[in-house]
Parts: structure tokens; sequence; C-alpha cells
């Protein structure tokens, strides 16, 4: 995904020490390895440990080194710190699921029927997941998780369905809470070209990863272990994450660390639209620190 635009923003050098804290389908991964030497490092992050496995078979011949680190990068200081790493010179955050993890079983599509866990990593006994909240939290916890990560008009609507149905049967699977939200809103909500329940998944993907607090953790440790010159790069999928983003390198830059490279958010081109629908809610912001 903007993968011209993120190589033009980011301006890896052969020599550079390149973090990718989402290795996703090492897309990006995969040109930054091209453009290192073997004095360049390069070190992948992803919460999924398949993602690090499908980077480790795509790079067998990268020249630079490369460090793949399983995790959060909400902890990228501390990651980087234990590697011994104090100091790097780009960061790319590329938020959300990839397409290999809407196949993974995770629950994060409506398309197929799914276990509801959503989370990015493989779940362990304690880990929050999406079929907890549908089927612990109260009424209008629901309600304002699906209102305010999701943007959802008719959140309130959803969470009451969610709870009715719950007491009928533990709510257990994607296709099952997809079918309840579709019935909860209005006739012609459910015909738009969005699936009724597009907003709701975002919201409880969002929550069950805390992904707006683990955003803003990431970009702090990022922006402290950035070397002067240095550029942090972050492509983003929905307004409430491109907020945090705008305004974060708006402090910075208010607190004379850098700036951003451009006001306005760069969005993919026509020609990547047609290939990559996902593009379409796509933005990308560069900032470049003194
Ligand atoms: C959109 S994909 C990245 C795609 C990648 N840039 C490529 O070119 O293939 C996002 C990845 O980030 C990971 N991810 C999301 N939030 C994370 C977090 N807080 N910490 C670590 N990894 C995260 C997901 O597991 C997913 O693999």
């Amino acid at each position: 995904m903007l993968l011209q635009e993120v190589l033009d923003g980011l301006a890896v050098e052969k020599n550079s020490v390149v973090v990718d804290a989402t290795v996703g389908g090492a897309g990006h991964l995969r040109e930054f390895a091209d453009l290192l030497s073997e004095e360049g490092l390069l070190i992948g992050i992803d919460a999924d440990p398949a993602a690090l496995e499908r980077a480790e078979e795509a790079l067998p011949t990268t020249k630079a080194t490369l460090l793949l680190i399983p995790g959060n990068f909400r902890d990228i200081r501390d990651h980087l710190e234990g590697r011994e790493v104090t100091e790097v010179t780009h960061v790319l955050f590329d938020l959300g699921w990839s397409g290999f993890q809407l196949t993974a079983g995770r629950g994060f599509s409506f398309l197929v029927d799914e276990p509801l866990l959503m989370t990015y990593g493989t779940p362990g006994e304690e880990t929050l997941t999406a079929k907890d909240i549908v089927n612990t939290l109260d009424e209008d916890k629901i309600a304002d998780i699906i209102f305010a990560y999701g943007e959802e008009r008719f959140a309130r609507r959803i969470a009451r369905a969610i709870v009715f149905s719950r007491e009928e049967k533990e709510i257990e699977t994607t296709k099952e809470l997809a079918t309840i939200v579709k019935h909860a809103v209005p006739v012609w909500y459910r015909h738009r070209k969005a699936h009724p329940a597009t907003k709701t998944f975002q919201a409880l993907r969002i929550a069950v990863n805390d992904e707006l607090d683990a955003l803003r953790d990431g970009l702090e440790g990022a922006a402290k272990v950035l070397a002067p010159g240095g550029r942090i790069a972050v492509i983003t999928f929905h307004s409430i994450e491109d907020r945090i983003v705008k305004r974060f390198f708006e402090s910075l830059q208010r607190d004379g660390i850098g700036k951003p490279l451009t006001k306005k958010p760069i969005a993919p081109s026509k020609e990547e639209l047609v290939e990559n629908p996902r593009a379409r809610s796509a933005k990308l912001r560069v900032f470049v620190k003194s």
C-alpha cells in the first residue's frame, strides 16, 4: 500500500537503520531490504508471529542485518533497547490488519464464519477478545465502543440487539455477529455499498487491540529513538487514527523537534485504487526530525 509514496517519503539510504513496525505481508520490508547494504540494519516488528515467519522466507538474501521482533509496536523502545539499538533513522507504521490475517481464522472478516477473536497476535487465556466484549460488557459500554471507534450512527441500536441476542445464546462467530448487526439497522442502511457490520467490526478490533493507545505509545517511542534527520511514516485507514498522527506530529513541531513533511496526508494514486479497493481510505503522513 502506498509503496512508492512511502519510499519517497522515507528516503532510506543504504546504511540506514530502518524499523518496519508492522511487517504484515512484508511488502514494504522487502523494498527496504533491497535498498540497504551490508552496513544497513533492518528491524521488523509484528504482533503476529506468522507475519515474521513469512518475512523470513521473503528475505533470504538481504545484504543488511535483519532483526525480526515479535511483539507490540507500542513497546518499540523496549524492543530496540533489548537488542542494543539506541538510535534508528526510519520508522514505518502501516496500521491495521494484513490480507493474510483476513483468512487466518482470527475473526477479522464477516465474509467467512470464524471465532470472534480479532487479536493480531495469537490470543492467550487472559487476552481480551471480541467475543468477550459482545458477551460480557453492558449495553452502554458496547454502544460507546461502537460509536467511538466505529463512528457508527446506529451504535445504540446495534448494542441493544447484541445484548438481546446474547440472552438467548452466547455470540460466538463473525457471521452470527454480522447477522445481528444487519438486522439491527434500518433496511436502507443494509443495502449500502459497505456491509452494515463494517464499522462495528472496526470498532471491536480497535477495542480488542487497544489500537489508539498503542498508536500513541508507538509514535512517542519512535520519536524518542529517532536520530536527527530521521523520518517516521504512518499509513492510517480511518479518520480517528489519522487525527492522532496529525496531532502528534503537530505537537512535535510545536516542541521544535521536527516537522511534518506535508501539510495534507498523501492518498493512494488512481492506479492503486483500481488495483486495491482497500487503499480507498489509506492516508500517509511523514515526519522529519530536526
Ligand atoms: C497493514 S499490515 C502491514 C502490511 C505491510 N506493510 C506490507 O507491506 O505487507 C499491518 C500489520 O501490523 C500488525 N500490527 C497491527 N497493530 C500492531 C501493533 N500494535 N503492534 C505490532 N504489530 C501490529 C498486524 O499484525 C499486521 O500484520
